[in-house]
């Protein structure tokens, strides 16, 4: 009983003292400290509410509108929110040097994990370098045919599949996005991309459950403790895409075709033996279980963002008939003038489906914030703030999107925004669904043709109807993404 309470006692005292801590480190150094709750912070928040995680940051945001920057409890690694967009610039993209890591150290053995969003330093670098090049304009022009297919073989399913038109429109899109994003990477047959195995398995490896929310919060909170319990995300997956990544590439090097997908990269890539960084002499082996776990990551990073964007567009479409109708006409045009056979240049050129994809991407961007760790000591410009080796950031960006300072009447869709006329470089500063400098987005261009490939095709056959249901939460609670829970859209075919 005794025993019990000492070490009730000392957990408390533990408790109280760590929060006291974080609360000075940040006074300390003249940055306001988020006091609700002084240990955990918004991670506690998260474990402990249905809200995603970018709603809490929303609300730190809301309570102090003057800060550059607002201490977070995070157990013993300094945390620190950056709402302002002088000093978010600073961090992704000015300030490179000291803040190239992501803030996420997964544990060795985890294989899948080894990928550009987790990897940091050397290795991130060379590996980054490596894969650029499937996503240049010359390389998506060539692979254009692949995303082509793609769509056309979406409304060939929704056709064969007309349950599918209505309820669970976001679902339909994902399966969709996974079946794009394999058929990018593992190429494409005369089959339809919605009979390859990878669909059911690479759809499994990012739904939200419980065990991945709390391994989320360790990985964030304390990375000592997350390294102590070697916690891996992936370790179920690894068996079937190291040996799915094997299978294709084996049979690809006694083949002669240019088929342009991620696995002839893999080829020459181990065609040309090690991976050299000329700048700092870093040398990797292309092994195949390198190469599978960028292209896992593919599946993990690209698909339900990319089915976002998708279902936010038609979300707002089927809100705004109007705007609905103009795209039509747009996208009919492109068809008639062209004899039905669209290219990456009718696409790229397709101006209101650009402003009304940006638009979307701005209302409902489907990634909610982003993360880096501080790699050696440096300061934020705006309030001059002293920033240690080690400390975690978080930075604002869905936040930055709903902001009437920038975006007056935030909650309104109105492409109109990002027409060539009222585009202005001060939204350089605030809008950023791909993220900003050297770790942004490496598929943001083929995501971007492919979310408007899908959108082209769909509304070419169909019209969209967006269902609101007002009883429920507006967002699903999820760990990075934003993903609208209170929305469903109909199709209907179009004659
Ligand atoms: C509309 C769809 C997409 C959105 C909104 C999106 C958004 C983002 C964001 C916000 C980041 C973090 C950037 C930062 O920290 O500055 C990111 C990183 C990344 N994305 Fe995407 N993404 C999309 C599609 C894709 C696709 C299709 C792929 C792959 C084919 C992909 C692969 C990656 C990778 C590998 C990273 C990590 C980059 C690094 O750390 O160097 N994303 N994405
Ligand atoms: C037809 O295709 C060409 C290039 O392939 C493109 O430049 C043009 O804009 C397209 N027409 C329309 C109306 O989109």
């Amino acid at each position: 009983m005794l025993l019990v309470l000492i070490f009730v006692c000392t957990f408390l005292i533990f408790i109280y003292l760590n929060g006291k801590y974080n609360e000075n480190y940040w006074t300390r150094r003249g940055v306001t400290f988020h006091k609700k709750n002084k240990v955990m912070g918004v991670f506690w928040d998260f474990l402990t509410t249905p809200r995603s995680f970018f709603e809490n940051l929303c609300d730190i945001y809301k309570e102090y509108p003057n800060e550059p920057a607002v201490g977070v409890g995070s157990f013993f690694t300094p945390c620190l929110y950056v709402p302002d967009p002088v000093n978010i610039q600073h961090v992704l993209a000015s300030d490179f040097a000291s803040f190239n890591h992501r803030g996420v150290d997964p544990n060795e053995g985890d294989v899948l994990a080894g990928t550009i969003l987790f990897l940091s330093g050397k290795k991130w670098k060379l590996i980054r370098q490596s894969m650029t090049p499937l996503f240049t304009s010359t390389k998506l022009k060539s692979m254009y045919y692949i995303i082509d297919k793609s769509a056309q073989d979406f409304v060939v399913h929704l056709k064969d599949n007309p349950k599918l038109l209505k309820g669970d429109a976001f679902s339909t899109l994902s399966t969709f996005c996974c079946a794009a994003v394999g058929a990018a990477v593992f190429g494409v047959t005369t089959h339809s991309i919605f009979d390859s195995p990878f669909l059911t398995v690479a759809r499994k490896a990012f739904k939200p459950t419980l065990v991945r929310n709390i391994k989320f919060a360790i990985a964030n909170l304390s990375p000592s403790i997350f390294k102590y319990l070697n916690i891996n995300f992936f370790k179920e997956f690894e068996d079937f895409f190291i040996n799915a990544i094997k299978q294709v590439v084996r049979h690809r090097e006694n083949e002669d075709v240019k088929r342009h997908d991620f696995a002839d990269i893999c080829v020459s890539l181990q065609r040309s033996g090690k991976l050299v960084d000329p700048e700092t002499g870093y040398e990797l082996e292309p092994t195949d279980e390198v190469l599978a776990a960028q292209a896992f990551f593919f599946f993990v990073a690209g698909v339900e963002p990319t089915a976002a964007a998708i279902f936010a567009t038609l979300v707002e479409l089927g809100k705004h008939p109007e705007i609905q109708q103009k795209v039509h006409e747009e996208i009919d045009r492109a068809f008639e003038e062209n004899d039905s056979k669209m290219s990456y240049d009718t696409v790229a050129n397709m101006k209101y489906l650009d402003m009304v994809v940006c638009e979307a991407m701005r209302l409902h961007t489907p990634i909610g914030f982003l993360t880096r760790k501080c790699i050696r000591d440096t300061v934020l410009p705006n309030g001059n703030i002293k920033i240690e080796k080690g400390t975690k950031i978080l930075t604002a960006l869905y936040e930055l999107h709903h902001d009437s300072k920038y975006y007056p009447d935030p909650e309104v869709f109105k492409p109109e925004r990002f027409s060539r006329e009222n585009k202005n470089s001060a939204m350089d500063l605030t809008y950023m669904p791909f993220g900003k400098g050297n770790r942004n987005c490496v598929g943001m261009r083929y995501a971007q043709l492919q979310v408007k490939a899908g959108l082209l095709y769909l509304l070419r056959h169909f019209t969209v109807k967006t269902i609101v249901n007002n009883n429920l939460p507006k967002y699903r609670k999820d760990q990075v993404q934003v993903r609208l829970n209170n929305v469903d859209v109909e199709f209907s075919p179009r004659n």
